[in-house]
Parts: C-alpha cells; sequence; structure tokens
C-alpha cells in the first residue's frame, strides 16, 4: 500500500570519525555486504519513485561501489555541515516533487522492511508532516532523545547538548523519519548551527515543526535492535553478529544443524537445504546454494557455489564459482576454483586443486594434483600427483581425458592433449601427445638395472679412505 509516491534519501556523507578508516563508513561490510548495501536493499522494498543517496566524504568510493546500480541518483554534499544541511543537498534533484520523503541512515543497517512499510503507513495515515522512528533501549548513550510534552514529540535533543534530566530519557531518535515534502525543504533552510557542534541538526526541525502546529508523531519499533546506528568497530562486530545469529536461526528453524551458530558465518543470501550439518568455523558467502543432508565439516570457505544433496565437503577446504554435484565429496584441504563442476558422486581428496575444469560422474582426484582447463569424463581414475600442463607462458590449453581413463600416478599431461577413453597413462609419464582410445601411453626414461653396483662402490670409497688419511700424515708445503 503506498498512498503517496515515495522517495528515499539515504544520508552517507559523514566522516565516521570513529571508524578511525579511510574507507568511508557506509562501505564497511556486515555479513554480506556493505552498511549502504543493506540499507538500499531495505529502501527498495518500498519501490521508491527516487532513491537519492547524500555523499560526501570518500564520494567517489560510494560512487564506484554502487556503479551500475542505475535507480540511483547523487547529491553531493561539500563540506559535511550536519544532518539537516546533508538533507538540504538534495533540494535541487527533489523540490517539485510530492508525496512522502523517507529518511534513512546510511549507517543503520538493521532496519527491516516490515518497520519501514509500518512506517510509510502510520505517517499517511496521521496526515503527519513529520514521523521519527523511535526505540526505548536501555542504554541511550550517544543517541538523540525524545523529549515529549504531554505525550507528544516536542523536540530531540542530541547527547551532547543534552541537560542531565534529558540525559536519563530511554526513548532515543532512530535518526529515520518520514516526511510530508511539502513544507519540508523551506523549513530546513531555517535550521540554525547554535549547538556544541555547530551543526546544522536536522533533528532541530521537530521544534520549528511544533512551533508552526505542523503535526509531528513517532513510530515506535519494538525491537531496538532494528535502529542500531554503526558508529565504531565493536558497533560494526556486533550488528555483522546479529545479522549472522538472525540467518543461522532461520536456518535451523528450516532444519539446517548448526553444531555451534557462534561459530558459523553463513551470508544472508544463501540456502542451505534440511538435514545439512554444518560444523564450526565454516564460512558460507555470497548467492551459494547447498542441498539437503550434506555434511560441511570444520573450517571450510564457500563462496558462490551450487552443491546437491547428499554431499560432504571435508575440513579446510576452500571452494569459490563451483558447481558440486549430488552425492560427491570434496577435500580435505581441496581447493576448487572457478568454473570447476565436480559430478556425480565423484571424489576429489586432499592436495587437489581444479580451475575450469569438469570432472565427470564417479570420477576421482584422490590425492595432490593440479587439473586446470580440463574436461575429464565419467569414471576416470586420476592418480596422485598428476599434473595438467595447461600454461606454456604465454597462453592456456585444454586437456581432455575421456570416460574410463586411468591416469597413472606422478603424471603429466602437457596441454593441448586428449586421453581417449578407456585408455592407460603409465604412472610417471610426461604425456605431450594424445593417447588413442583403449591404448597405453607411456613416456618415461627406461631403467636399468646395474647388477652389484653397491658393492663395487662400497670398495671404491673404501679405498679412496684410506690414500686420503695416508695422505693427512704428510707435512705441508
Ligand atoms: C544522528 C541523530 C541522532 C540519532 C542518531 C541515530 C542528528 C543531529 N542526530 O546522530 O539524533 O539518535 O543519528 O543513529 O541528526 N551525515 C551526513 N552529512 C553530515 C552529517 C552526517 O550525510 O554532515 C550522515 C552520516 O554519514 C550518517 C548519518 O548522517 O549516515 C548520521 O550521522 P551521524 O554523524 O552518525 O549522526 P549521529 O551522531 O549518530
Ligand atoms: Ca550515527
Amino acid at each position: 500500500m503506498t498512498p503517496t509516491p515515495i522517495h528515499i534519501v539515504v544520508l552517507a556523507a559523514g566522516q565516521g570519525t570513529r571508524m578511525k578508516s579511510s574507507l568511508p563508513k557506509v562501505l564497511h561490510r556486515v555479513s554480506g555486504g556493505s552498511l549502504l548495501d543493506r540499507v538500499l536493499r531495505t529502501a527498495r522494498s518500498l519501490s521508491p519513485e527516487t532513491l537519492t543517496i547524500v555523499v560526501g566524504h570518500g564520494a567517489d568510493a560510494v560512487r564506484s561501489h554502487l556503479s551500475g546500480q542505475d535507480d540511483v541518483q547523487f547529491a553531493l554534499q561539500q563540506p559535511q555541515l550536519g544532518t539537516a544541511h546533508a538533507l538540504l543537498q538534495t533540494a535541487p534533484l527533489l523540490s517539485g516533487r510530492t508525496g512522502t520523503l523517507v529518511l534513512l541512515s546510511g549507517d543503520v543497517p538493521l532496519l527491516t522492511t516490515t518497520t519501514l512499510h509500518g512506517l510509510v503507513t502510520a505517517h499517511c495515515g496521521a496526515g503527519a508532516a513529520a514521523t521519527v522512528v523511535t526505540a526505548t533501549v536501555e542504554r541511550p548513550f550517544g543517541y538523540g532523545r525524545i523529549v515529549r510534552v504531554d505525550g507528544d514529540v516536542a523536540r530531540i535533543v542530541e547527547e551532547r547538548d543534552a541537560s542531565p534530566a534529558e540525559r536519563q530519557i530511554r526513548e532515543i531518535n532512530s535518526g529515520i523519519y518520514a516526511f510530508d515534502m511539502a513544507p519540508l525543504f523551506e523549513a530546513l533552510g531555517g535550521i540554525a548551527s547554535q549547538n556544541a557542534q555547530g551543526e546544522y541538526y536536522l533533528t532541530d526541525l521537530v521544534a520549528i515543526y511544533r512551533r508552526r502546529k505542523l503535526p509531528v508523531k513517532s513510530f515506535g519499533v519494538d525491537d531496538a535492535q532494528e535502529v542500531r546506528g554503526v558508529n565504531s568497530r565493536p558497533e560494526l562486530a556486533e550488528v555483522s553478529r546479529l545479522v549472522r545469529q538472525q540467518k543461522n536461526e532461520e536456518l535451523m528453524a528450516s532444519g539446517v544443524t548448526l553444531v555451534d551458530p557462534a561459530a558459523t558465518y553463513i551470508d544472508p543470501d544463501v540456502e542451505i537445504g534440511p538435514d545439512t550439518v554444518i560444523h564450526p568455523g565454516v564460512i558460507i558467502e555470497g548467492r551459494t546454494r547447498v542441498g539437503a543432508a550434506c555434511e560441511i565439516q570444520a573450517y571450510v570457505r564457500i563462496a558462490d557455489t551450487e552443491i546437491g544433496d547428499n554431499v560432504t565437503v571435508k575440513s579446510f577446504s576452500f571452494i569459490t564459482g563451483a558447481r558440486i554435484d549430488t552425492g560427491a565429496s570434496v577435500g580435505p584441504f581441496a581447493h576448487l576454483r572457478p568454473e570447476t563442476i565436480v559430478g556425480e558422486g565423484a571424489k576429489i581428496g586432499n592436495f587437489v586443486e581444479l580451475k575450469k575444469t569438469t570432472l565427470g560422474a564417479h570420477s576421482k582426484a584422490s590425492h595432490l594434483s593440479y587439473l586446470g582447463d580440463a574436461t575429464i569424463g565419467t569414471d576416470v581414475n586420476v592418480g596422485a600427483g598428476t599434473i595438467t600442463c595447461n600454461y606454456d607462458g604465454k597462453h592456456k590449453h585444454k586437456t581432455v581425458i575421456e570416460d574410463g581413463a586411468f591416469i597413472g600416478s606422478d603424471s603429466q599431461l602437457i596441454a593441448p592433449v586428449r586421453v581417449g577413453k578407456g585408455a592407460y597413462v603409465a604412472a610417471g609419464s610426461s604425456i605431450t601427445e594424445d593417447v588413442p582410445p583403449g591404448a597405453l601411453g607411456i613416456a618415461r626414461g627406461r631403467q636399468a638395472v646395474v647388477d652389484g653396483w653397491v658393492e663395487r662402490k662400497k670398495q671404491s670409497t673404501a679405498e679412496k679412505t684410506t690414500t686420503s688419511r695416508k695422505d693427512a700424515g704428510k707435512p705441508a708445503h
């Protein structure tokens, strides 16, 4: 339900001094993306007519972070003189527009879409000129306080400007508001900067509206965590923890076992099927999908990967941009790089690296191998220490191993090369030419056996030692 057009402004120009960072605060990452990414995702749920971000400190970095997101427009605030001044910078882009302006803060990342929709509905329903999202918290330190007179919001006072009595108020300003656009920009121009920070405070608008008898309402959130602002690294860590906790709770509710949720790091967009067991220290990132009844052992990191059902990923494996089909087993200590496909029931063992490689169903590479730019059929056995030599210093070349082939241990396949269906490569071979189907490829130095060699060697060594002992007794010249 959107009774009026919605325009969203996100404030993201502040330096974030307390982060002590060269990166703009809103680009710091919480689980799954930057603070700003999360805020924008929530913002878009309102299907706004316009979406404007006020940038200033680190403006270029913020702009390039969002390049390609064409629904976003930028207003530059330079210098940064406070939140009212920040919002005023959007006037050239938004003047003449009517409807509701929803103001979000780039550093308040936990706000839910439910709250945001509730705010707009309440604001429009009450016909308010401004609606402030508030929360009642145990420790209000650092936030602006909501000062009420006869139950109505009369003013907002910042921590630094508050009297000792006002500091006792536990209802805080979240920094999130809905405004009727009609009186807004003209009123913003009337805000002064006589306060502890010498800044133009948006919060002063509340008192101004009250004097003008324009209705100001509040919209309280039940869960104060939602409106937590991130101003420092400990707060960033805490918000990340809350995001992960929520994701973990959703996963457990849907039937996933997390052996130790506090030590499990799963991004918000990850999907995991029921009866999958995730052990401690596991990191699953990006757009990863894990099927049902899988086991992901301790200290595995998986990003942007598609995993079928009944897959086992053993400890200390790193997997990115890959696909692992049903019933396959990977690791321990495996490295699957982008564009790798591990077929159904296939097995990748320890210290095996795959890149741009397809391993067919029920094939195995169990130990110590590098397989790059390779297409490997079904039921192939890749012996320990097999290396595809795919790079000649300039170009990458392809290796093809057809169904049922057997590659003996410690072989090098010097690409481009093809090993035919059912063919064998003898252990220790350097294969430079195609091996036809059903053939044996053997390419290694022939072994020579020298009988009695050890005994002869011993004798000649003994003779040399006796001579040199005699030499040692002679005077030096
Ligand atoms: C602000 C509110 C405070 C509220 C708190 C909630 C004011 C004066 N105070 O305080 O009442 O409890 O948020 O988190 O509004 N920004 C700009 N340009 C500026 C200054 C800030 O874009 O010139 C942006 C920041 O990047 C940030 C947001 O506005 O995203 C809030 O600014 P911040 O300095 O963090 O305000 P607080 O002190 O947290
Ligand atoms: Ca803040």
